[in-house]
């Protein structure tokens, strides 16, 4: 079954309790499951990882190359702002991905305002809280959906 990747980055683990006024009150684990009732009104699968080390989250990016992984929503949280080992590695296997983010960097300090994923992902969405993942799955979707086989399915579905 095709299937996509919902990548994780650092301290990500922590949503539901870290800093709550600026990532809000919804668990990792609420969001990947929201993402896999929504992702199955489509006809797709979730993987999910969520690791504190870069180099993790490089060897999971290198295993979606020949893979039924077909696109990854990726929040690389603090590497965002550092990683070029992620970039290269999502540019080695040349896969669609959205960045997505809870907060909105750019309205943040001036060290989020760079992000090393930006201008090679299919696009951003930032700001939405728990719904950029959301957002971000269903652009991701409807990207993948060439023939335009799979109708709008609700956010909230
Ligand atoms: C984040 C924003 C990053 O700047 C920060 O380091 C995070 C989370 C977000 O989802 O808003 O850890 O990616």
């Amino acid at each position: 079954m095709a299937s996509i990747l919902v990548l994780n980055g650092p301290n990500l683990n922590l949503l539901g309790v870290r800093e709550q006024g600026i990532y809000g009150s919804t668990t990792l684990q609420a969001i990947l499951d929201a993402c896999q009732r929504f992702a199955d009104s489509c006809g797709f699968q979730i993987e999910h990882l969520q690791a504190n080390a870069e180099h993790v989250l490089v060897d999971r990016i290198q295993q979606c190359a020949g893979s039924d992984t077909q696109g990854v929503v990726f929040n690389p949280a603090a590497f965002t702002h550092t990683s070029v080992a992620l970039r290269d590695a999502l540019l080695a296997v040349a896969i669609p991905f959205v960045e997505v983010h809870l907060s909105q960097p750019l309205a943040r300090e001036s060290f989020r305002h760079v992000s090393y994923f930006s201008d090679i992902a299919l696009g951003t969405v930032s700001g939405f809280g728990a719904d950029s993942y959301l957002l971000g799955l269903q652009a991701l979707i409807n990207h993948l959906d060439t023939d335009g086989t799979i109708p709008l399915a609700p956010l909230s579905a």
